[in-house]
C-alpha cells in the first residue's frame, strides 16, 4: 500500500475541524488527522444523537484520519464502523497519549506495555473496515525502552496484519512527567526509527517529533516512508505552503500568498453560522500565519480582537488583508 508521506499529527484542542479547514488552503495533499476520540464516547454519542459533535467535518478536509482511543476490542472495531461510514480516509489507534485521564482509560501509551492488547484491538478494528488502519506510537515507555523492546511491539502489532506505524520518537515517562514534558524531555531517538525501518522494510514507518523545517522533513523521507508534523504545523502554518509541489508533484500550491488564504477563509464564518457553530470559533487556529513575518505583531492583535468581538461574518479579512500587504511590502 502507498501512503501519504506526510501527516500533520492529531493534537487535543488544536486540529479540529476548523484548523484543519484552514490548513487545507496551505496543503491540498498533506494527511490530516483528527483530535483522538475515545471509543466510548462514540459508543455513547451514536446513542443520543451527537456523534456529529465528535465526528463531524467539511469534505475540503479529506483525506482525513480519525484518531481513536481506547483498549476495548469491541468499542474500538464497533467505532471504527462508525467513522468508516462517516467517511474518513483512515483510522488510527492512539498509543501514545501519556496524561493521567488517558492512562486512568488504561489507554493512550501505557498499552505500549501490553503489545498483545493493542494487536487484538487492531485486529478487531481492521476486521469490520475496508479503509487504512495505523498507529500512532511512543518508541517506549518507562523501563520498556530498549530497541529489542521497540522491534518486539511492532513484531506483535504487525502480526495481525498492520503495516503502517507512527512512531514518535521519544519514549514517555508516564509517572512524574506531565503530558507537556513528555514531549520535551525525553532525548530524541530517530535512529532507533530508521533501524526499525531497515528491520521491517515491509512495513510503512512514518517518524515523528520535533520536525519543523522542509529540509527535515526531505532528509527523514530517504530513510523512513512518512513524516509526520505536530507543533510546527500549528505554530507556523506556512510552514507547508511548498509541500503540495515539493513532495507530491502537484503543479501548484492552494495558495501563494497568505493574503490568498485570508481570501479565501471570508466565507467560513457564515457557513459556521449555517451550522450552527459560534462562527469566531475558527480564528485562534490562524494566529500563527505571519509568524516569523513583518506584521506578525499587528496581525495577531487584530485577530484576537475580532475574537473577542465574536464576528459574525467574514467582512473583517478584507481589513486584515489590506493593513498585512501593507507591512510586508514596507
Ligand atoms: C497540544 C497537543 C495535543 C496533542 N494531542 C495528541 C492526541 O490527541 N493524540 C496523539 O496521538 N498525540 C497528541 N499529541 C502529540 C502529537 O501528535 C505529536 O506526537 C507530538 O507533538 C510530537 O510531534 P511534534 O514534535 O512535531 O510536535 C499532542 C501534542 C500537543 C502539542
Amino acid at each position: 500500500m502507498k501512503t501519504n508521506p506526510i501527516s500533520i499529527a492529531p493534537m487535543m484542542d488544536y486540529t479540529d475541524r476548523h484548523y484543519r479547514y484552514f490548513i487545507r488552503h496551505i496543503s491540498k495533499e498533506v494527511l490530516l488527522y483528527t483530535e483522538m476520540v475515545v471509543s466510548s464516547t462514540i459508543k455513547y454519542a451514536s446513542r443520543d444523537g451527537r456523534l456529529h459533535k465528535y465526528l463531524g467535518f467539511s469534505p475540503e478536509e479529506l483525506p482525513l484520519c480519525v484518531q481513536l482511543g481506547g483498549s476495548d476490542p469491541q468499542e474500538l472495531s464497533d467505532a471504527s464502523i462508525i467513522c468508516q461510514d462517516y467517511g474518513y480516509s483512515e483510522i488510527n489507534l492512539n498509543v501514545g497519549c501519556p496524561s493521567d485521564r488517558v492512562q486512568s482509560g488504561a489507554f493512550g501509551a501505557c498499552l505500549m506495555k501490553t503489545p498483545e492488547l493493542v494487536a487484538e484491538c487492531l485486529d478487531a478494528m481492521r476486521s469490520k473496515v475496508s479503509i487504512p488502519v495505523s498507529v500512532k506510537h511512543r518508541i517506549g515507555v518507562d523501563d520498556i525502552d530498549s530497541y529489542e523492546d521497540l522491534s518486539n511491539f511492532i513484531k506483535v502489532v504487525s502480526s495481525v496484519g498492520v503495516t503502517k506505524f507512527i512512531i514518535h520518537a521519544r519514549k514517555a515517562w508516564l509517572k512524574g512527567l506531565s503530558p507537556k514534558e513528555n514531549r520535551t524531555v525525553p532525548p530524541i531517538r530517530y535512529q532507533d526509527v530508521y533501524q526499525i525501518k531497515k528491520d521491517f522494510p515491509h512495513l510503512n514507518i512514518e517518524i515523528n517529533g520535533e520536525v519543523k523545517t522542509i529540509e527535515s522533513v526531505s532528509k527523514h523521507l530517504k530513510l523512513v516512508d512518512g513524516v509526520m508534523i505536530g507543533r510546527a504545523a500549528y505554530d507556523d502554518p506556512w510552514l507547508l505552503s511548498n509541500f503540495d509541489t515539493e513532495f507530491y508533484g502537484s503543479s501548484t500550491n492552494p495558495s501563494k500568498t497568505r493574503e490568498e488564504v485570508l481570501e479565501k477563509m471570508k466565507g467560513y464564518p457564515q457557513r459556521l453560522q449555517e451550522l450552527g457553530i459560534a462562527p469566531h470559533s475558527f480564528i485562534r487556529h490562524m494566529m500563527g500565519l505571519y509568524k516569523g513575518v513583518k506584521g506578525a505583531r499587528h496581525y495577531r492583535t487584530f485577530m484576537t480582537e475580532k475574537i473577542q468581538q465574536k464576528i459574525t461574518n467574514g467582512d473583517f479579512f478584507d481589513e486584515i488583508i489590506a493593513t498585512n500587504l501593507k507591512y510586508t511590502q514596507q
